[in-house]
């Protein structure tokens, strides 16, 4: 009788045990399932602002800049956000509307930088880590990784937007799309106004 109740006590205590575990484990995974959540509904709602901005009716200036600071202000390791474009018929990129601190690399030729070297090779250019890079022109010190998406309107690369970070490997495959899309969007604007304010500059 006596093994009996100790072995009723040992199952007892087994399965007390294993309800522990399973709440342990489920509240985890409500947790990892709720934060899921979060980001998928930050990202959507980044998408609507985008789209918001991008169908209204402010100039095609205005709507660059405002798309600047929703990036700069919605995305953490996004400190500095900007639109480079195509300098009327010189080989070099003249920057545009940006959010954040201001740089005096308002112009840069065609192969130097990060940004030169997008104007010629017309691929995005992810650097987790700048100080990797020979070809970099540094925008501060505490810039530690940039991104780079080139704008294309009929196949021609006209522009980009140029993302910099204070964080070392900040760059997800979702940013890089995220960008790709504002840049396709861009592309669809009249952006007549902006590449010939740059051009009458010559
Ligand atoms: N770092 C860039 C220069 C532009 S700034 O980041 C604003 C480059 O190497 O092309």
């Amino acid at each position: 009788m006596k093994s009996v109740a100790k072995n009723f006590a040992k199952k007892t205590t087994m399965v007390l045990f294993l309800c522990k575990e399973l709440n342990i484990f489920t509240t985890h995974v409500n947790t990892v399932e709720k934060d899921l959540f979060t980001k998928v509904e930050e990202k959507m709602e980044t998408r609507n602002k985008i789209d918001q901005i991008l169908e209204s009716t402010d100039p095609v200036a205005n709507k660059l800049k405002s798309l600047c600071n929703l990036l700069k202000n919605s995305i953490p390791h996004f400190h500095w956000v900007g639109f480079y474009f195509v300098h009327g018929n010189r080989k070099e990129l003249k920057l545009s509307e940006f959010a954040g601190k201001p740089t005096e690399h308002t112009i840069i030729p065609f192969g130097k930088g990060i940004c030169g070297q997008v104007a010629v090779s017309n691929q995005n250019f992810v650097v987790q880590d700048v100080s990797e890079q020979d070809n970099y022109i540094s925008c501060g010190i505490d810039v530690k990784s940039e991104i780079v998406v080139p704008i294309f309107v009929n196949g021609r690369n006209i522009g980009q937007i140029d993302i910099d970070s204070h964080d070392v490997a900040p760059f997800t495959q979702e940013d890089e799309m995220l960008l790709e899309y504002v840049c396709e969007r861009v592309s669809q604007l009249d952006l007549n106004p902006i590449l010939e304010s740059s051009a009458s500059e010559v």
